[in-house]
């Protein structure tokens, strides 16, 4: 086990100039799926994800001095607003790292975040949300004590403290592909942070596309948190974690020999297992909405019909995100505008990419 505690992360308050540092972080798809977790924010199964671009969170933290006696001091702004209401979950989570980050204690924080896609379309994600935050903490950290000069080093810290915030953040911090969570064939992955793993699939996938039909808008009516704790009483959960690391494997073989159908059957099973699981949950429950298997169905005719490997998953919610590789996107295309957009709240989809990762924005210091 990782130990990041350390009591020596206090300043010298004589010596502190104000600043600011900045990142961008994006959302990540999950193909094969993390559900279901324990202790302090560990995964039951490995995941992999492919990371995003469009779907991203630019996170600034202001800091300078503390004058007021709050233990953390945290005055946070969503899109220009002032938030207290969202401050709270991002103070708690401050708080829980004060034993690894004492310096937090000692500072005013200013923190401004905002999303790349339009709020409205309903993807609000805390996989770009705590990994640019986690990023920025370890930008503080660096700037202040020096000690996360090595960037391998660094960005496992960020994914480890991103973890800590939302498990599937810890994998936004890596281009194109992330592995979260033990596996017997890849020795180097952990359940406590994310490993890169692009250099591992055939390039193909670093150009895939991810197009997100908006079916709903609407809120989730069970949250991720309380999803995978309603795991703990699920009869089918060991057999699942068993699954999720034979499918696993399967499909980083598929992906680095490039066999797109391979890819596209497993993470397909994935999804309507995600979802197999809501409903034997008990109580059960139900976030598919009948356009999302509406939008299921012309997806399977159009392979069909074709011969193409466009393929679905689908997070914790009703939305169906398309995978695809780049040489079929203008036929694709094609297809969302005129058999899928119909299907969608006020007819949005969100064209993404697979993408490099998070990026330190202008104005950081360092
Ligand atoms: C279905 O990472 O949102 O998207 O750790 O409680 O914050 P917390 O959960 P979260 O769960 C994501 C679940 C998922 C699958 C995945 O991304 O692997």
């Amino acid at each position: 086990m990782i130990d990041y505690k350390n009591p020596k992360f206090i300043l010298d308050s004589s010596q502190l100039e104000p600043g600011k540092v900045r990142w961008r972080s994006p959302s990540n798809i999950a193909l094969v799926k993390y559900w279901g977790k324990y202790g302090q924010q560990l995964p039951r199964n490995p995941s992999i994800s492919l990371t995003l671009t469009q779907a991203a969170t630019d996170t600034t933290i202001h800091f300078s001095l503390k004058k007021s006696d709050r233990e953390i001091d945290l005055d946070f702004y969503f899109e220009g607003q002032h938030r207290p209401d969202f401050s709270l979950r991002i103070e708690k989570f401050l708080q829980s790292l004060l034993p690894l980050y004492p310096f937090l204690k000692q500072l005013h924080l200013r923190m401004e975040s905002s999303n790349s896609f339009p709020h409205s379309a309903g993807i609000a994600s805390s996989a770009s949300s705590m990994s640019a935050l986690a990023l920025a903490l370890c930008s503080l950290e660096q700037r202040f004590f020096g000690t996360l000069a090595y960037e391998g080093e660094f960005m496992r810290k960020a994914s480890y403290l991103a973890r800590l915030g939302s498990g599937s953040a810890s994998r936004s911090i890596y281009p194109y592909v992330s592995v979260w969570g033990e596996h017997a064939d890849i020795p180097a992955a952990s359940n406590e942070y994310a490993i890169p793993f692009a250099e591992d699939v055939d390039k193909i996938f670093h150009t895939y596309h991810d197009d997100i039909l908006i079916i709903s808008k609407a809120e989730k009516s069970v949250s991720s948190g309380a999803g995978h704790n309603l795991m703990e009483g699920n009869p089918y959960a060991d057999s699942r974690y068993l699954q999720a690391g034979q499918r696993l494997a399967r499909l980083t073989a598929a992906m680095r020999s490039g066999d797109l159908t391979t890819f596209g059957q497993i993470t397909e099973a994935e999804a309507l297992t995600l979802h197999a699981l809501m409903m034997t949950s008990q109580p059960s429950y139900l976030l598919m909405e009948p356009n999302s298997l509406a939008a299921i169905r012309q997806v399977q005719a159009f392979r069909e019909a074709t011969g193409h490997p466009l393929y679905f998953t689908l997070d914790a919610g009703p939305n169906l995100h398309l995978l695809y590789p780049d040489s079929i996107a203008t036929e694709v295309k094609n297809f969302i505008r005129t058999e899928l957009t119909p299907l969608c709240q006020d007819g949005i989809y969100i064209a993404d990419r697979c993408g490099k990762g998070p990026e330190e924005l202008e104005g950081s210091v360092k």
